[in-house]
């Protein structure tokens, strides 16, 4: 049990949607991560990471906390160690937005700035971690979460599943979950094997993200996607996978806005299209759920402004786009 702020890490609604596929027959519930207390999913893990770091000694109430975040695990990690007085350290590089940097200084955190990538990858995540080992160096009682390898954070997400199937009142047929560290997608997964469970694993990835064998590339939208497979990995805990891209990531978030009257962050966009590409083939009477990881607040300067949408995707046109985005599109990029 967890007191103050951290007793609300959990618990987050499972939401019955019943107009964007108002012409499919099956049943598709939202999982909305964003009413965590840091706004994420994040939120879990972070929690798991510090209270099992304490409990084994691995920490005391003196130990600065560093981690390598640009987004919401950062700020799940600034929530926790603020509500505990630890001193954080949050390596951040110049894709974090400045909504993000704002939020994790008014938590209380350190910020450090890695301004350029690694020199023989390219790669702003391989620098930010060198970084983080330079700083566990030289600051003396630091700890290091990381959450690529951490087990407490896809141990974290056995308790997403559970209650997703307690809110539900049964299994799901399908689980729709994005991927970066993979602790939702293997902690979710662990909880199917384990308590036998029919519910079929679908991970959505990021275009251009390695974690599925996709050759690497450019990525404008945050949260879902690595450069690097991370060490939580377990393909085969999985049923399926699906790459959705960055424009496919804006269109079901501003579907998602237009139909269901929710804001929620660019993962939940490619989650909601990846379910929309199968809408098809889903067996009549069954329930998907869709894990939402965030809320669309952190996206506002992105996803949500016409003028970014337009200076990034001009002129690109995806036949896969439903007419009324289409049209959507062709306003926001005229
Ligand atoms: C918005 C968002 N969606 C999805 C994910 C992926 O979650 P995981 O790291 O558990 O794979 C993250 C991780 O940071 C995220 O911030």
């Amino acid at each position: 049990m967890h007191n103050g702020i951290l007793s609300e890490v959990g618990n987050t609604p499972l939401v019955k949607l019943s107009r964007v596929f108002k012409d499919f027959n099956f049943e598709f519930y939202a999982k909305l991560e964003g009413f965590n207390p840091g706004g994420s999913i994040k939120d879990r893990a972070a929690l798991n990471i510090i209270m099992n770091a304490f409990e084994t000694g691995a920490i005391g109430p003196e130990t600065t906390i560093i981690e390598s975040s640009s987004g919401n695990m950062g700020i799940g990690l600034a929530q926790i160690c603020a509500y505990y007085g630890l001193p954080f350290i949050c390596v951040i590089d110049p894709k974090t937005t400045k909504s993000n940097i704002q939020i994790l200084k008014a938590y209380g955190a350190g910020i450090d700035y890695v301004s350029e990538p690694d020199p023989d990858t390219g790669e702003f995540l391989r620098a930010r971690i060198d970084r983080v080992k330079e700083l566990l160096i030289s600051i003396p009682n630091s700890y290091w979460p990381n959450q690529y390898s951490n087990q407490y954070n896809f141990r974290a997400h056995y308790q997403t599943m559970s209650e997703i199937v307690a809110q539900l009142g049964r299994e799901p047929d399908y689980l729709f979950c994005a991927t970066s560290t993979c602790g939702t997608v293997r902690g979710c997964s662990e909880f199917v094997r384990d308590k036998g469970l029919r519910t079929k694993v679908v991970a959505v990835d990021a275009e251009g993200s390695v974690i599925f064998g996709d050759r690497q590339a450019k990525r404008l939208i945050p949260g879902h996607g690595a450069s690097m497979v991370p060490e939580l990995h377990r393909p085969d805990l999985i049923d399926r996978f699906i790459h959705i891209c960055d424009l496919e990531c804006i269109v079901g978030c501003r579907r998602l806005v237009r139909q269901e009257a929710i804001l929620v962050g660019g993962s939940s966009g490619a989650v909601f299209m990846a379910i929309d590409r199968n809408k098809e083939i889903i067996e009549p009477g069954a329930t998907c759920v869709a894990i939402f990881a965030d809320r669309g607040e952190r996206y506002l300067d992105t996803i949500y402004s016409d003028s970014w949408v337009s200076t990034h995707f001009k002129g690109m046109s995806h036949l896969w786009l439903e007419q009324k985005d289409q049209q959507l599109y062709a306003t926001a990029m005229s």
